[in-house]
């Protein structure tokens, strides 16, 4: 019995997709808001704010790295990698990803909107200067050559989204036939104000989310398990 009507999702589909912390939790990456998550151990006023960071950059640093060293010995799972194939069997394809363990950029996806930055960057706050920087830091918080604090590449709770990034999701939902919804609690804006502008979206999630009954389909069952069937 096929998850989709037949035809959802097919060739000459424009697709858009949304992702979440969930897409990489069967990559041993921990989600923030389910059972185990980051926001469960941790308050996240303390390590995802400029407040908390500006409190102590050491605390918030420690623990970026420690996901730093995490992420690198990850791998992207199936439902990375379905998404990767998706990118080449459609007419067209938009990667909207919250995550920022670069997981969909080592499985193959290409045309990827990061909405909150990538865990591999740096951006020094005095001089601006952001680069990609994968080393193992041992001296935390880093500095840039020019002496400056760096801080990690992402985007914090009340901060700007890079520049461009929301508006072009956005317009890549609306022209799309299809969205699909992939692990993410749609709690946190505003990604998750694409999924209203949907002409049609899929959600796959082992849980409800408060978006379940407003799309046509809410599949219940893991990222890795069902993004694999969705192909055409
Ligand atoms: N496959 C699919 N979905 C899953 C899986 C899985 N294997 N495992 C868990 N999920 C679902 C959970 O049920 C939950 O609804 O993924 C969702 C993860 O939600 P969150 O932890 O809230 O992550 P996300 O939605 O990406 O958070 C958004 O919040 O903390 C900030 O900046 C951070 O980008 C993040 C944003």
């Amino acid at each position: 019995m096929p998850l989709l009507p037949t035809g959802l999702l097919k060739p000459s589909s424009k697709v858009a997709v949304l992702t979440g912390a969930g897409v990489s939790a069967e990559s041993g990456i921990p989600t923030f808001r389910s059972n185990g998550g980051f926001w469960h151990q941790h308050r996240f006023e303390d390590l995802a704010t400029p407040q908390g960071f500006a409190r102590d950059p050491k605390f918030v640093w420690t623990w970026y790295e420690e996901r730093r060293r995490a992420i690198a010995i990850a791998r992207p799972n199936a439902g990375h990698y379905a998404l990767a194939e998706m990118e080449k069997r459609v007419a067209s394809f938009t990667l909207i990803t919250q995550n920022v363990d670069g997981l969909h950029d080592l499985a193959g996806s290409r045309n990827v909107i990061k909405l909150h930055g990538d865990i591999w960057n740096v951006r020094c706050l005095k001089c601006g200067q952001e680069k990609v920087d994968r080393s193992e830091l041992a001296d935390l918080p880093p500095h840039c050559a020019c002496g400056g604090m760096l801080r990690p590449g992402v985007v914090w709770f009340g901060e700007q989204l890079p520049p461009g990034s929301i508006e072009r999701a956005e317009a890549a939902v609306r022209a799309a036939d299809l969205l699909i919804v992939a692990g993410t609690s749609a709690q946190v804006y505003p990604a998750a104000g694409v999924i209203p502008m949907a002409r049609a979206a899929v959600e796959i999630n082992p849980e409800e989310t408060e978006f379940s009954t407003e799309v046509a389909y809410s599949l219940r069952g893991t990222s890795a398990e069902i993004l694999p069937q969705l192909l055409p």
